[in-house]
């Protein structure tokens, strides 16, 4: 073969692997022209190497040089149709897709607000030592109403005013009635069940739901939660309940938070009073306290005699929607995330 014949070869195969990486569109395309031009077993460039032995030894060493400078050639048409492909790509997905924008912020679910006033609560309560403590939702007429000097006939234990269960028994459904089963209506039950199983002292919270019947508006609804606290030493007074509450009170709301109790009546305690805040340029009642009734001491086994102690409980929702100007318990429970995503 002469040197000629092989550097017209030669030039004709770059020409063509050149044309052929100009056309490709895809990556598809870019792979059946690398196999074809550069690939390293069924490559045309190596078919044509072989034909070098056939020239003229005199004129080999010509012909190796023109061959490495081809290939090279080679090699460069098919890198610039790599970067030329790999540059389009992202527009090639989606030709609106605008790389230079900022990006989204991905969403990522939180925490309900009532739980972060939970946990917010806790924290305070725990720097003055109070530990959290739990009850069951599912109560029992002793905890709900017995033990707390609620006694048989008093109205708070209306099926009206209370979600008593319908439970079954060998009998078929139980009908609803007083000695039922029902849902929590305040969470002073934890108090009877944490007394039952401790001795004083006690200094506990318990921050949780409790329900009852209430047609939903701006102000109440059928489920909310309370904040329940109980303090049983030797020597409590009065003096320490509002002491507590008023250092609650200023870590919670702010420093500037005034309290008042007002004479009120609850069956557990004695005296009781009702609990206000005074912020943002009025009184507000957030819920009730007192000195724990002695007859509660005597359903836990305590000796009245012996140990004082006070009790509260404050809504949850309440100091909850005062902090942050939130109108209506609603919006709470809604579940609608434009208002949710706001905490
Ligand atoms: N359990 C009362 C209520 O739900 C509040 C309260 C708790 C009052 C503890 C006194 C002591 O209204």
């Amino acid at each position: 073969m002469s040197l000629q014949d092989f550097l017209s070869d030669l030039d004709k195969l770059v020409q063509e692997a050149s044309a052929a990486f100009d056309a490709v569109t895809d990556a598809e395309s870019l792979e059946v022209a690398r196999v074809r031009y550069v690939g390293q077993k069924s490559g045309a460039l190596r078919d044509i190497q072989k034909q070098i032995s056939k020239i003229e030894p005199s004129d080999r060493k010509a012909a190796g040089m023109r061959f490495n400078e081809s290939k090279a050639a080679i090699q460069d048409a098919f890198n610039d149709c790599k970067q030329r492909l790999g540059q389009g790509e992202a527009a090639a997905i989606d030709p609106t897709f605008d790389p230079t924008l900022p990006g989204l912020r991905p969403i990522v679910g939180h925490i309900h607000p009532i739980t972060q006033t939970i946990e917010h609560l806790m924290e305070i309560m725990g720097r003055m030592g109070f530990e959290a403590a739990e009850g069951p939702e599912v109560e029992d007429p002793w905890h709900n109403f017995v033990a707390l000097n609620i006694p048989e006939d008093h109205p708070a234990r209306d099926p009206l005013d209370n979600f008593y269960l319908a439970t079954a028994n060998q009998n078929g459904v139980e009908p609803v009635s007083e000695g039922n089963q029902l849902l929590r209506s305040q969470t002073s039950t934890v108090q009877i069940r944490v007394m039952e199983k401790q001795k004083p002292p006690i200094r506990v919270i318990s921050l949780g739901r409790v329900y009852r019947p209430d047609a939903p508006d701006a102000t109440h609804f059928p489920m909310f939660h309370q904040m329940e606290g109980l303090f049983v030493d030797r020597h409590v007074t009065m003096a320490n309940l509002k002491t507590v509450l008023r250092v609650f009170a200023a870590n919670y709301l702010g420093d500037d938070v005034a309290i008042r109790f007002r004479p009120s009546f609850f069956p557990f305690t004695e005296p009781s009073v009702e609990v206000d805040f005074f912020w943002n340029d009025a009184w507000v009642e957030f819920g009730g306290a007192g000195m724990v009734d002695p007859n509660v001491f005597e359903a836990v086994g305590y000796d009245p005699e012996q140990y004082s102690g006070f009790a509260f409980g404050l809504g949850v929702e309440r100091l909850c929607m005062r902090r942050h100007g939130i109108t209506d318990i609603r919006d709470l429970y809604s579940g609608d995330l434009r208002f949710l995503r706001q905490f």
